[in-house]
């Protein structure tokens, strides 16, 4: 999607339940995200960037019960451990909040009561799974039994090992207790519901239009030609945001976890107005953002759910008045050997595990190349191995060690000399490539291209052969350190166009190449920017070491 030039930009990622340790297959989410951001604000928009942790929900209560602390406990102990990850990670958000915050209990208040008020949501009984051992009503991950659709085993909300189907309360068969392992009963129970089929019609048309990858329209588009079911959206839990009137009732928190988009949102600007940011806001500078359509608002996700962010949440938005996403970018699963993650069978990796041993920026790296954003990635060792050793060792690591090193030896300085047309044109090219890669949500295609000016580069060093010519007179001489030169402009562009995806590693070649400005703020209009002669090259290193055979087979 090509966003209007005079357009701000505001990029959201999922925001990860709590109530666990990151593995790689959240990153999937937020290092694109991140990437997408670096890129944008690299072509010239004003970009901002926010997630937070989403705190409520029954996976967190029933963590929390199994370990007998309070919610509040286990939402703090890995509210933490994901900062510490996206930092290490560099996965720079511009706010990183908690839906549990003060911000977005009133927002998630007014605009439900704003959804009431507009009669988009009535009462009802239900029939609901009920525990009588633990005398209980049992929300959402509290109830686990088989799909009314597929017949496989699932949990309380969705059909998690079959269809992926959404589940509303009481439909699932064979319900039992989570925590005490009994046969469910059904009770009736009042609820609170969203009337989400009366926006089949806006939804088609909203669809239509709306950017992001084709996956999400897609599916969004099938599940609303089908048949759209109204929407529970209340439970009965302690911990959540107070459906407004009811003090036994929280709303569900698929409600109050996309509105942290907004609070987080507000929260940003309303800090950066208190004089922590930029001076002369007034705090609602969030409004022309959720309010006024004055940006372009880009969702990113995972395909697992697809339809909250389709199909619930514009509804909603629609519903209470707000500005509607202008994209939904949703990546495929990360699976391991073709099987789903899962903490229990150990088919999981963490990404602290993951640190231990390797770069953050191989991480990011290998999650966007291993395949396009909306296929599954398929994680084994092996494939990160040869994607390290064969790609960023042999071809960029090989092209910047063994360009530096000849000219820091030969020259110590930027060599002089001019920039030839082919290195010109195959940077254009590059360039073009890279940008319209992005608009599509393309990451693989994007750093595929700048790989292939780092092999361009390789090829036109191997082709010059300069180490013959420095032996000779001072003619070839001269010659030798204009092929230098043009081979540092290749690395130049590389590293402004990497930095999105490898930020920390970027950063120390541009050190290398004797590079002062702060490398995160350049702009591709400075790809073609010479570099300039007669500026001191630092002494280079290796940027990645190999990883050997023997390292793979003990992590397999
Ligand atoms: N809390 C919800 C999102 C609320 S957004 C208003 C949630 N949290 S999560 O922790 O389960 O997932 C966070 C992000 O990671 C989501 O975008 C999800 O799709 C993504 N992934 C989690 N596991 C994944 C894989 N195995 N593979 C790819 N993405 C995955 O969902
Ligand atoms: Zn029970």
């Amino acid at each position: 999607m090509k966003i209007p030039s005079d357009k701000q930009v505001l990029v959201t990622s999922a925001l990860p339940y709590v109530n666990g340790n990151c593995h790689i297959g959240h990153l999937r989410t937020y290092v694109p995200a991140d990437i997408y951001v670096r890129m944008y604000r690299k072509m010239g928009y004003v970009v901002t960037f926010v997630c937070g942790s989403d705190t409520h929900g029954t996976p967190i209560v029933l963590t929390a019960e199994a370990e007998g602390v309070t919610p509040q406990v286990v939402v703090a102990r890995y509210h933490k451990h994901f900062k510490e990850i996206f930092k290490e990670l560099q996965v720079d958000f511009d706010y990183y909040g908690q839906t549990d915050s003060e911000t977005n209990h009133r927002r998630t208040e007014e605009i439900v009561t704003r959804l009431i008020e507009n009669g988009y949501v009535y009462e009802q009984v239900i029939n609901q799974a009920f525990c009588s051992s633990c005398e209980r009503f049992l929300p959402d991950r509290y109830v686990e039994g088989r799909c009314p659709y597929c017949g496989e085993l699932a949990r309380g909300d969705e059909c998690d090992q079959g269809c992926g189907k959404h589940l509303e309360p009481g439909e699932m068969i064979e319900p039992k207790c989570k925590i005490c392992g009994s046969e469910a009963e059904f009770r009736n129970q009042e609820q609170f519901f969203f009337k989400l089929s009366s926006f089949t019609d806006f939804l088609i048309s909203y669809l239509d239009t709306m950017g992001g990858t084709q996956n999400a329209k897609n599916y969004a588009m099938e599940w609303v030609k089908k048949e759209l079911k109204d929407w529970c959206i209340t439970r009965n839990l302690g911990w959540g945001v107070r459906f407004p009137g009811r003090d036994d009732l929280v709303v569900y928190v698929w409600v109050d976890a996309p509105i942290g988009y907004i609070s987080f949102t507000e929260e940003l600007f309303r800090d950066r107005a208190k004089g922590k940011g930029k001076l002369g806001e007034d705090g609602q500078e969030w409004r022309r953002y959720w309010k006024e359509d004055k940006a372009a608002i880009v969702h990113f996700i995972g395909t697992d759910i697809l339809y909250h962010h389709c199909i619930f949440w514009p509804a909603m938005l629609k519903g209470a008045e707000y500005s509607l996403p202008a994209a939904v970018v949703a990546s495929g699963m990360v699976k391991i050997d073709g099987r789903t993650f899962s903490k229990s069978r150990g088919d999981v990796v963490w990404v602290t595990e993951f640190l231990e041993r390797f770069h953050p920026d191989t991480l990011r790296y290998y999650l966007v190349t291993q395949s396009s954003h909306t296929k599954e990635l398929n994680f084994s060792w092996e494939s990160f191995a040869m994607r390290l050793n064969n790609e960023l060792v042999a071809i960029l690591g090989n092209l910047v060690y063994r360009l530096l090193s000849f000219a820091y030896k030969n020259f110590g300085t930027i060599p002089d000399g001019s920039i030839e047309e082919e290195i010109l044109i195959a940077i254009t090219k590059t360039k073009e490539e890279s940008i319209s890669a992005i608009e599509e949500y393309e990451f693989k295609k994007f750093v595929d291209a700048v790989m292939k000016l780092a092999d361009f580069g390789n090829s036109y060093f191997q082709r010059e052969e300069p180490w013959h010519l420095i032996k000779q007179g001072d003619r070839d001489r001269k010659r030798a350190g204009e092929i230098s030169l043009n081979v540092l402009q290749l690395i130049k562009a590389i590293c402004i166009l990497l930095e999105a995806v490898m930020p920390a590693k970027m950063e120390e070649v541009w050190q290398q190449l004797g590079m002062e400005r702060d490398l995160h703020s350049v702009q591709l209009d400075e790809l073609l920017v010479p570099v300039e002669s007669g500026k001191a090259l630092k002494k280079p290193y290796r940027l990645f070491e190999r990883v050997e055979a023997e390292i793979i087979e003990e992590l397999s």
